[in-house]
């Protein structure tokens, strides 16, 4: 079903079509459950996430969080987190709301439909940020799409100056180019150290779930690699 229009102009404000797929639609239980959170947990374009989380908590973030499988593993893996998930698609927001709902986190949670690179310049402030996840952004694979791919040397740049002194960004992908891409641009950021060390790759973190977009990388023999950033300087 279609939300209605109240709710969509209301919460959702990057609704219609995000790379030409249709954005629209929910099954009823969503719709339900969006109904019921939209107005406690989403950002508004105009707010900014530290006046809608309390004072001095723990602060993280998920760039892309698709169906919010691991958005809800980290609410439970870290208790004392809030945290903001970004995403563009509406059904993915819809079905993590749905999972968050479930297992009893979402009031920690805080989520946008905003482009990332929105939410992170103009909502998040300075130097306020624990941890930032950027699971298996998408690849972009041709050179003329390159420039839409979210990790950008600006972007990098937003990235690491909204991360706390000693935070940390994470980041997979189970395309080698994009991998490559990703760590080529970050391990020239100023502020943060690639943990595997200049030009590495850090090993599967122990005990992360599999994301769906992992998982398909399985099924198709692409092996994943991740990348573990952090923030030492504050030039950024
Ligand atoms: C390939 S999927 C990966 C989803 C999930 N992280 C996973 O590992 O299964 C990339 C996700 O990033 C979202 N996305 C793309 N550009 C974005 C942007 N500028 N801001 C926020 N989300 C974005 C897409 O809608 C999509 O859900």
């Amino acid at each position: 079903m279609r939300l209605t229009r109240e709710v969509r102009d209301t919460w959702l404000q990057h609704e219609q079509r995000s790379h030409g797929r249709k954005n629209g639609y929910v099954t009823k239980g969503q719709a339900e459950r969006l109904d019921k959170w939209l107005p406690k947990i989403s950002l508004h374009r105009e707010d900014r996430v530290q006046d809608k989380i309390p004072r001095d908590v723990l602060l993280g973030v998920e760039i892309g969080f698709g169906n919010g499988e691991f958005l809800a593993e980290l609410t439970q893996q870290y208790p004392e987190y809030y945290f903001v998930g970004v995403e563009i698609y509406l059904p993915g927001i819809a079905k993590a709301i749905s999972r968050l709902d479930a297992c009893d986190n979402i009031e920690r949670v805080r989520v946008s439909q905003l482009p990332a690179q929105y939410v992170l310049a103009q909502q998040v402030e300075p130097n306020s940020v624990d941890m930032i996840h950027v699971n298996h952004p998408d690849p972009w694979p041709k050179k003329k799409h390159h420039h839409r791919r979210i990790i950008q040397k600006e972007f990098a740049n937003v990235l690491a100056s909204r991360l706390k002194l000693g935070g940390i960004l994470s980041l997979a992908s189970d395309i080698d180019e994009l991998a490559i891409w990703m760590r080529d641009i970050l391990d020239e950021v100023p502020d943060l150290v690639n943990e595997a060390g200049k030009g590495g790759f850090v090993p599967r973190p122990e005990g992360r779930i599999v994301t769906k977009f992992e998982e398909r990388g399985m099924k198709a023999e692409r092996i994943s690699q991740f990348l573990r950033y952090r923030k030492v300087g504050a030039n950024t």
